[in-house]
């Protein structure tokens, strides 16, 4: 691949998922969540608060199923993020113990158990990954009757932050550091690809930007195996999610993180999403980025075309994996950005 300076992607795909997979069924059962009547704590662990060896500093996002929290691991002093399996609508957080209970022992314990379980089968998957541009997994455990695991901080800021800084401020991004980024996440894509993995919500905000100019991948809690499991998420970004992750009968694969690599940059470009998917399979209202003329002031029509190709509704029209998009963009005989000059042309702020 001419446009992966730090190529990491070739990697045997044979049974990556299945030799993790073997070893957790092969781990002990999961304990149920405690049922005992006592009073409720917010959701998140708070501030000081100790966990297996590290530090809670705060919550950094809270979702459904989950909080992630920014941590400091107390013998290296070094900052990590921690995510916390927390299924919301099944259980809350014991005062005293800061011990997660059921809310319904009698109804919610299955699916409790299943969701823990599967944050741990995603965590073991995660931590074997090996790439610069995926956030590293040092470790996960189990505490406070719940699951956890522990990931690489990065320092900066995320797409979206940049991306609406660049709209705010009218100055857009260099067609090099726009170039730089889409080779080396295609590079991070390839490799999950490789894997037989799909990371399934690829968007602004998923994406972080070092302070040193490099994209890492993060938030990969609907990460599934491409291959062994083809169900659809269902849980929608809208703008970024395509069709056939949503549909009960759709097909999900590579050419489906593309779609939301493709718009991932279309945000990044126009300052605004796409239209939500649906709104898009029939009648397709979004203009191509390739027949914006602000925009081919700034970018070779080549790199305009592969990101509005990357995001057709429909899936025979898109890139079918990494590999074909990379080879449109060395076709187009254009040089990536440097990680330097990514550095100073999307600069995080201090
Ligand atoms: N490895 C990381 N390094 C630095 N910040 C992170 C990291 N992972 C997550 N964050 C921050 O925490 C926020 C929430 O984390 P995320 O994993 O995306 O969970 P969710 O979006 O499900 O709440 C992110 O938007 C990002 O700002
Ligand atoms: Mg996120």
């Amino acid at each position: 691949m001419q446009h992966s300076p730090d190529n990491a992607a070739a990697q045997p795909a044979a049974s990556f998922a299945d030799d993790i997979l073997a070893g957790i069924e092969q781990a002990a059962p999961i304990s149920g969540a405690e049922a005992i009547e006592c009073d409720i704590a917010p959701k998140e662990l708070p501030a000081g608060a100790d966990l297996h060896g590290y530090r809670i500093l705060r919550p950094l996002g809270a979702g459904g199923f989950g909080v992630t929290y920014l941590a400091e691991e107390d013998y290296l002093a070094r900052r990590v993020v921690i995510k916390e399996s927390f299924p919301d609508s099944l259980c809350y957080r014991q005062a005293d113990t800061l011990h997660v209970c059921l809310n319904d022992p009698d109804n919610g314990t299955e699916n409790y158990h299943w969701a823990r379980g599967n944050f741990l089968k995603e965590a073991r998957i995660l931590a074997a990954l090996d790439h610069p541009y995926i956030a590293k997994v040092y470790s996960y455990f189990e505490a406070n009757n719940t699951a956890y695991y522990v990931t690489e901080y990065i320092d900066g800021l995320s797409l979206g932050e940049l991306a609406d800084d660049y709209a705010r401020c009218g100055q857009p991004i260099s067609q090099d550091a726009l170039l730089g980024l889409m080779v080396r996440l295609l590079d991070a894509l390839d490799y999950m690809h490789s894997k037989h993995l799909l990371h399934r919500d690829i968007k602004p905000d998923n994406v972080l930007i070092t302070r040193t100019g490099l994209p890492v991948l993060i938030d990969f809690g609907a990460a599934r195996e491409s291959y062994g499991d083809l169900t659809p998420t269902f849980v929608e970004s809208q703008g970024f999610t395509p069709p056939e992750q949503l549909r009960a009968d759709g097909h999900p694969g590579p050419w489906s993180d593309l779609y939301a690599l493709g718009a991932t940059f279309y945000y990044t470009l126009k300052g605004k999403c796409l239209p939500p998917c649906h709104q898009r399979e029939f009648f397709d209202k979004a203009e191509p980025l390739a027949s914006d003329p602000r925009l081919l002031v700034l970018y070779a029509p080549a790199i305009l075309r592969s990101i509005d190709k990357a995001c057709r509704p429909l899936v025979e029209e898109r890139y079918a994996d990494a590999a074909a998009w990379l080879a449109d963009l060395n076709e187009s005989a254009l040089a990536p950005a440097s990680a330097q000059e990514i550095a100073n042309a999307s600069l995080p702020r201090a």
